[in-house]
């Protein structure tokens, strides 16, 4: 097996795309798959159950792609992450997060429990070797008068003098970063997207620096509007993605700037 070409996008669900993925090849899977919430017939199952049974296969057929260094970003609902979590491990792979992704969006409605308005991302690696490049992805500090005084004076922290990084604090596993749906909102207005969910290319851009190298290959079987394509030749990095949807595939391959 392996025989389709790296920096293309496929028409193929996602099943009979992994098989064709060289093994060993990947070094970073950014996989944003169904949730089983119902926003298309795509993320719609007859049960919990179904949904597992098809999440579980699909991984299965990942893990034999990824290069014993490779690392692995799973988006889902915080309850699909807890079934989620228990498969990877099950399967030998090593925990590293469990990102919250806090979506600066309008929250759920349900007056019976917390509005929801969090996603969880899960960061698994295939062994303790991988690369993670965390001065690439460094954040502001928040408190910037406390950091301004201490650019110059430093603070006494265990008997030593510690001094702000210029380039800002290490990232955490608490994202703030605005959903697309919130950002295209015209007048506080839904407008309707070229893709149901898409993410931010900003999120994107983060796992793709921390967990990848110039030239290495970044893989995405369930590409939806392009984000991981798009984001991964903007870092020059090689890419190899699918989505079953025609429709989605012709949207990605526009947003990569691919004549058609
Ligand atoms: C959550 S969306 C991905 C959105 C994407 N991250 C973006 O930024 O636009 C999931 C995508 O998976 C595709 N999909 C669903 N089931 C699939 C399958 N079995 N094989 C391949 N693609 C599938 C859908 O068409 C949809 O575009």
């Amino acid at each position: 097996m392996g025989c389709l070409a790296i920096n293309e996008i496929y028409n193929m669900d996602c099943m009979n795309f992994l098989k064709q993925v060289k093994n060993s090849s990947v070094d970073l899977a950014v996989i944003d798959p169904p949730y089983n919430m119902g926003k298309a017939d795509w993320d719609t199952f007859a049960s919990h159950d179904d949904f597992m049974k098809f999440t579980k296969k699909w991984i299965d057929a990942l893990i034999p792609k990824l290069k014993d260094t490779g690392s692995i970003y799973i988006f889902n609902t915080p309850f699909n992450c807890a079934f989620i979590l228990q498969h990877l491990l099950k399967r030998g792979l090593v925990f590293q997060n469990w990102i919250t992704w806090d979506k600066r969006d309008g929250l759920g409605t349900s007056t019976k429990k917390y509005a929801n308005g969090q996603e969880s991302i899960l960061f698994f690696t295939k062994s303790n070797k991988y690369t993670f490049n965390y001065n690439d992805i460094r954040v502001p500090y928040e408190s910037t008068d406390r950091i301004e005084a201490a650019k110059t004076k430093g603070i006494l922290k265990n008997g030593k003098r510690w001094f702000p990084n210029p380039n800002g604090r290490l990232c955490g596993e608490v994202w703030h970063i605005t959903s697309q749906r919130h950002k295209n909102k015209v007048n506080g207005k839904v407008q309707k997207q070229q893709h149901v969910t898409p993410k931010p290319e900003e999120m994107i851009e983060r796992m793709i620096l921390a967990s990848s190298n110039k030239g290495e290959l970044v893989l995405d079987c369930f590409v939806g509007s392009g984000t991981t394509a798009v984001v991964a030749k903007k870092l020059h990095r090689n890419y190899i993605c699918a989505d079953k949807s025609k429709k989605y595939v012709e949207l990605t391959k526009n947003n990569l700037g691919v004549v058609q």
